[in-house]
């Protein structure tokens, strides 16, 4: 990670007309939040098929609730990290920068809201869009009518008869996120590929690239003769394919490349 290479990023993210930053577990590792298959990982103590699909939740609600209760826990007590701040800073700053998730912690979204309550004159825009591929733990959505909503309060998960239920309908409520299985919202997957084929750079930051759809993100900004930049301690399937590679945490490397324009 020399000065010249950092410039250069910099100088080239400036310069791109269009950027699209995918983003994975890793950019929340440096917030204490475990990734899942590194070492230790979420996936390395839970089976995602006990947990996260909907047979799991059609069997043993409650357990499936108690699971997420704890994960919910777990994000609201971190808090986002310079690498969070530094793509906040970016997506206020450029509205051709957009922002693809696989994360469900919420942390961005923290993020992007404390960045503007720091700004200097008081702006009432409303907040970027991030698309969030695989949901977010912090919403929650009925299992049989429309209804979605912001939920950040601890879930009771005594028994089945204490689990949250929809407010419109009476059913049962379920995590807002994408289980194993299940298809990703048709809307946020083309609003993402749209907006990779029209970068001229993605960022591939915090993720193994291993899971699809969203490992194909990148793909599409490369198809159509953009740039990737990955920013990862190991290596991908993408990594063969990036023109600049960041061997470091994502924390570090953000904040140096993603910096305003002097
Ligand atoms: N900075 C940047 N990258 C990091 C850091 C860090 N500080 N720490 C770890 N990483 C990298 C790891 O090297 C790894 O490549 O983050 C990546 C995390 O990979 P995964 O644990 O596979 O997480 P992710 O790629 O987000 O998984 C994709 O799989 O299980 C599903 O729905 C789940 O959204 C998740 C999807």
């Amino acid at each position: 990670m020399t000065p010249e290479r950092l410039q250069e990023v910099r100088e080239a993210v400036q310069e791109a007309d269009g950027v699209v930053i995918l983003t994975g577990a890793g950019v929340s590792a440096e917030s204490g939040i475990p990734t899942f298959r590194d070492p230790g990982g979420v996936w390395a103590r839970y089976r995602p098929e006990d947990l996260a699909t909907p047979g799991a939740f059609s069997r043993d609600p409650r357990t499936v609730w108690e699971w997420y209760d704890f994960r919910r826990r777990t994000v609201l007590a971190c808090t986002p990290n310079p690498g969070h701040e530094a793509i906040a800073g970016l997506l206020l700053q450029r509205s051709d920068a957009t922002l693809v998730t696989q994360n469900v912690d919420g942390l961005h979204q923290r993020a992007l809201e404390e960045a503007r309550a720091r700004e200097a004159k008081p702006n009432d825009e409303p907040l970027p869009d991030i698309l969030e591929l695989h949901g977010n733990l912090l919403r929650v959505r009925c299992t049989v009518c429309r209804m979605r909503a912001d939920h950040r309060e601890p879930i009771r998960t005594e028994g089945v008869d204490t689990l949250p239920r929809c407010p419109d309908c009476g059913a049962l409520l379920r995590p807002d996120v994408v289980w194993f299985g299940e298809m990703l919202n048709s809307a946020t997957l083309e609003a993402s590929f749209a907006a990779a084929a029209s970068a001229q750079i993605c960022l591939v930051v915090g993720t193994s690239a291993v899971v699809h759809p969203a490992a194909g993100v990148p793909v599409a900004t490369l198809q159509a003769g953009g740039d990737l930049v990955e920013v990862n301690p190991t290596t991908t399937p993408l990594s063969g394919r990036a023109r600049w590679t960041f061997r470091a945490p994502s924390g570090q490397v953000l904040p140096e490349i993603l910096a305003a324009p002097d």
